[in-house]
């Protein structure tokens, strides 16, 4: 049988280096591009059995139909939210698989990275102590131990980013739309946690339901002060919003590695470039705002772990009836169909 060839969109040095490795004796025939999926660079994978994608390439109707008379009969991501592609148009018409879980740690630790990195100030620290600028003048933070912090997610990520939090003795509230049976999590209703909150962590997944949840309206129910992160997906935030909230001095601190603008600038060295997206522009020059381009995944661990679950994933679906990491949008909805997942949803 022919290598299984994969168009491998928007390629990076660090995936291009863990899918070599990962692609012992070429057993796939990958062509890396340095390009997003988009409706305009579709072509580029004629020829090709699959395509492998990442979060801000766009897998739309218009561009699932182009696939499908290509005779691309899978999209592999390699990531674990799928908010990019449309499942619903995509079933019965192309398979999508993606990497459930690569390195929960990464992504948890990262958010707590942020939020140190925010309240201690270390971002000014390390610019002031490099110009030999020993002032201590606006560098107060404050202690997390004892404050409480509400968790919008309690899936893989959001347990672990409890788990850390209780190891700085943080009180720790939650709320996800499928509570956990006894996790031992205080779960509360989406307004309470915004009115307890001295801190607020987004783990959840980006749907139509909760995009902008944090909005004029939810920010101004929040605390005085309150610190936002969000590494899980731009538009969970209303960037319009949390930007005046700042100027009020009603949102304290916003650590950041998504934006929901992020598919037109994320990814790329824009240092000689003028960026046209203002609000991007305006939070990124706030002193309490710490922007970082959805790096939050970006350890040696999960990029390994990504390459061998994608092509395992692509493997499994070429050479067998089974597809462990399908995702439908059926499924969601009936929760045996998670449950018993081996066989092809269609
Ligand atoms: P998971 O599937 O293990 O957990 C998600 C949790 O969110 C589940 O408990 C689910 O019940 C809950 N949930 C679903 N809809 C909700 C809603 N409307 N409101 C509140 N809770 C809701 O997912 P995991 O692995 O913990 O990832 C969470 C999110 O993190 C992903 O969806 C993705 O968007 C983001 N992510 C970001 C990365 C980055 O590099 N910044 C890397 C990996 C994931």
């Amino acid at each position: 049988m022919d290598r299984i060839k994969i168009a491998f969109y928007d390629a990076k040095d660090y995936d291009r280096n863990s899918f070599i490795a990962s692609n012992g004796n070429d057993e796939f025939d990958i062509r890396y591009l340095e390009t997003r999926l988009t409706a305009d660079t579709y072509k580029l994978a004629e020829g090709c059995d699959a395509v492998c994608v990442f979060v801000n390439d766009e897998i739309d109707r218009f561009v699932i139909d182009r696939l499908c008379e290509m005779g691309i009969k899978l999209v592999a991501l390699r990531c674990a939210g799928y908010n990019n592609v449309d499942v619903e148009y995509a079933y019965g018409k192309i398979h999508v698989v993606r990497v459930p879980a690569y390195s929960p740690y990464a992504v948890a630790e990262h958010a707590i990275a942020l939020l140190l990195t925010s309240i201690r100030r270390i971002h000014k620290a390390y610019i002031r102590t490099r110009d030999f600028n020993f002032s201590l003048e606006g560098m107060t933070g404050f202690d997390l131990h004892g404050k409480t912090v509400g968790v919008v997610g309690t899936g893989k990520i959001g347990r672990i980013f409890i788990d850390i939090c209780r190891g700085f003795g943080m009180n720790v509230i939650a709320y996800d739309k499928f509570p956990a049976a006894d996790s031992g999590i205080e779960y509360v209703s989406l307004d309470e946690l915004w009115q307890r909150s001295d801190i607020i962590s987004f783990h959840c997944p980006l749907t139509d339901e909760n995009r902008h949840m944090v909005n004029a309206d939810s920010i101004s129910r929040m605390k005085k002060g309150v610190v936002l992160i969000n590494t899980s997906r731009g538009a969970l935030i209303d960037s319009e919003a949390l930007l005046n909230a700042i100027k009020d001095r009603k949102v304290g601190a916003a650590c950041l590695d998504v934006y929901e603008e992020e598919s037109n600038v994320f990814f790329h060295d824009y240092s000689n470039h003028i960026v046209n997206d203002d609000i991007l522009a305006r939070l990124i020059s706030m002193p309490n705002v710490i922007v970082t381009s959805h790096q939050a995944f970006l350890t040696e661990e999960a990029l390994s772990n990504i390459a061998d679950t994608t092509l395992s994933n692509v493997r499994e679906f070429f050479s067998s009836d089974a597809c462990s990491n399908e995702v439908c949008y059926k499924c969601p909805n009936l929760p045996t169909c998670r449950q018993d997942h081996v066989k092809k949803c269609f």
